[in-house]
């Protein structure tokens, strides 16, 4: 593990009973610790409405958290992907559970928006001209692991070139799902070499043996079984990532109704489509057969 010093912090001494109840530091020769560690102000910079509307700095505010959950879910699940490929699955489950905490997070930020009524909405909507979060590209991170994959979500990025390089990288890298699936194979699970061959530019598609597989999990539920307890960490992510889609629809529903996007889309029946598509299909489809 790496690790970088902060300026003005020195290494922590063991406390002594003696000074148990001392009081925090409020002496520092530079700006504190902690303002080298969180970047408040740089942060605080970033909050740039575009227009005085009381109404807009809160729109803001939740975008910009859900594209740091965006980051941070895109973290746990590459250390996962990392840990898998090192067979170590109590390393990748650990970081499974602390994205679902975090994707339940992200999730409860739409608590902050969904006061917004379309008057309000309007009221600074147009100035947004034709930005959308479909021009997000830490989404599309996010859903390329999850095994969501399209060509065409590149696109909007081309004038960011190492937003755009990365963005092809994830396209063609393995997701989430295959490097599960190339561990159970590890394992000795009858992984079909056509699935562990597939063409990782393209979304997950149910699989009859895929399935299958899980159904064998599943028919043991008890925590003793690690491989039960991975694909019940990845129907966890599954089901919390789809929760925060539903609820954008239904923030989008409260704020705009059906009008069309500012990103050019039909809107809410664009919307409604694109959150149906199915992430960790063959684990759904275990649960019909088990
Ligand atoms: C109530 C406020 C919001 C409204 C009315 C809204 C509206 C929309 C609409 C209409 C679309 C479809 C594309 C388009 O034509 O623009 C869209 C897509 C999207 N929005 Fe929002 N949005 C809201 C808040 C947010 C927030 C806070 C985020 C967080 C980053 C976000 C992220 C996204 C993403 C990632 C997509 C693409 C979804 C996909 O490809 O399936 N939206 N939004």
């Amino acid at each position: 593990m790496t690790t970088r010093r902060l300026p003005g912090t020195a290494p922590s001494s063991t406390p002594s009973a003696a000074d148990a109840v001392t009081e925090p530091i409020v002496e520092f020769a530079d700006v504190t610790p902690y303002e080298s560690y969180v970047g408040v102000r740089q942060l605080q910079a970033l909050v740039r409405p575009v227009t005085d509307h009381p109404a807009e700095p809160a729109f803001l505010v939740v975008t910009q958290v859900m594209e740091l959950w965006f980051t941070l879910l895109r973290r746990e699940w590459e250390r996962a992907q990392r840990e898998l490929r090192a067979d170590d699955l109590d390393g990748a489950i650990a970081a499974l559970h602390r994205s679902v905490h975090h994707l339940r997070s992200l999730d409860a930020s739409w608590q902050s928006l969904l006061w917004l009524t379309p008057t309000e909405f309007n009221g600074f909507r147009e100035q947004l001209g034709e930005a959308s979060g479909f021009q997000s590209y830490e989404y599309r991170h996010v859903e390329f692991l999850l095994g969501l994959k399209a060509e065409s979500v590149l696109r909007p990025h081309k004038a960011l070139p190492a937003v755009y390089a990365d963005l092809q990288r994830a396209l063609a890298a393995p997701t989430l799902e295959d490097d599960v699936l190339a561990y159970l194979a590890r394992r000795g699970l009858p992984v079909p070499a056509d699935v562990l061959d597939r063409d990782r530019a393209v979304t997950h598609e149910p699989h009859p043996a895929v399935t299958d597989l899980w159904v064998g999990v599943y028919r043991d539920p008890r925590p003793g079984n690690d491989l039960f307890v991975l694909g019940e960490a990845l129907t966890d992510v599954a089901e919390a990532f789809g929760s925060w889609r539903q609820r954008h629809v239904t923030a989008v529903r409260r704020a705009m109704g059906a009008k069309p996007g500012s990103g050019g889309s039909a809107g809410l029946a664009w919307l409604e489509r694109s959150a149906a598509r199915v992430v960790f299909p063959d684990l759904w489809a275990a649960r019909t057969v088990v």
